[in-house]
């Protein structure tokens, strides 16, 4: 009797602790989803430990003159961290891919790193920038180059508008 009673107070004990519980859940708003990637220093350390995904040589009509050295000299890596691929057409939030180019007397590090939550939203949300050897975003003049429309009048997303998949050109 007495074990009977110990038993069915716990119950009661119990169910009353998940009533306070989901009262609470109810009252609570839920908390809004975002979903934003901000790429620092370390995001893009050992950048060339990721997976190559292409290697071209030699000049492209495509790059005009942009990312310099665009000549027949010119050797282009192309690395993406974690395989990370498209779905349906677009690039999860997060991913991170880095261009190595590298010809007579020139290297240049350029960066992509897919931002997201509405930072240029007409622009896939995808973040510029240009990085050094060591993964850190270069610092020109006072200026961090990273950016959108804002880095570089708008050059490399102007330009990167034109890849057939999600501001990518190497798929
Ligand atoms: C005039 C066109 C043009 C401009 C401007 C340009 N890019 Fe690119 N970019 C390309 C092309 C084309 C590729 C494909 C790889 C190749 O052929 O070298 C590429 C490749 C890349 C890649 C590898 C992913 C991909 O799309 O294949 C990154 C990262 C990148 N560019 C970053 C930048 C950044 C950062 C800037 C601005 C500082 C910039 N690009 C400016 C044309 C351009």
């Amino acid at each position: 009797m007495k074990k009977t009673k110990t038993i069915s107070m716990l119950a009661v004990a119990l169910l009353a602790m998940v009533f306070v519980q989901s009262c609470k859940d109810d009252e609570e708003d839920p908390e809004p989803t975002v979903n934003e990637f901000v790429a620092d220093d370390a995001s893009f350390a050992g950048w060339d430990s990721w997976d190559l995904i292409d290697t071209k040589e030699g000049e492209d009509p495509s790059l005009a003159g942009a990312h310099a050295g665009n000549d027949s000299t010119s050797i282009r890596k192309i690395y993406v961290k974690d395989a990370q691929k498209p779905v349906d057409g677009m690039y999860p939030v997060g991913t991170l891919v880095v261009k190595h180019m590298k010809s007579d007397g020139m290297e240049m590090i350029t960066a992509m790193a897919k931002r997201g939550n509405g930072f240029d939203p007409s622009n896939n949300d995808w973040e510029y920038f240009v990085i050094m050897a060591d993964g850190k975003i270069v610092v020109d003049n006072g200026t961090v180059m990273r950016g959108s429309t804002g880095l570089m009048n708008g050059m490399c997303v102007g330009c990167h508008s034109k890849a057939t998949t999600d501001y990518i050109f190497t798929n």
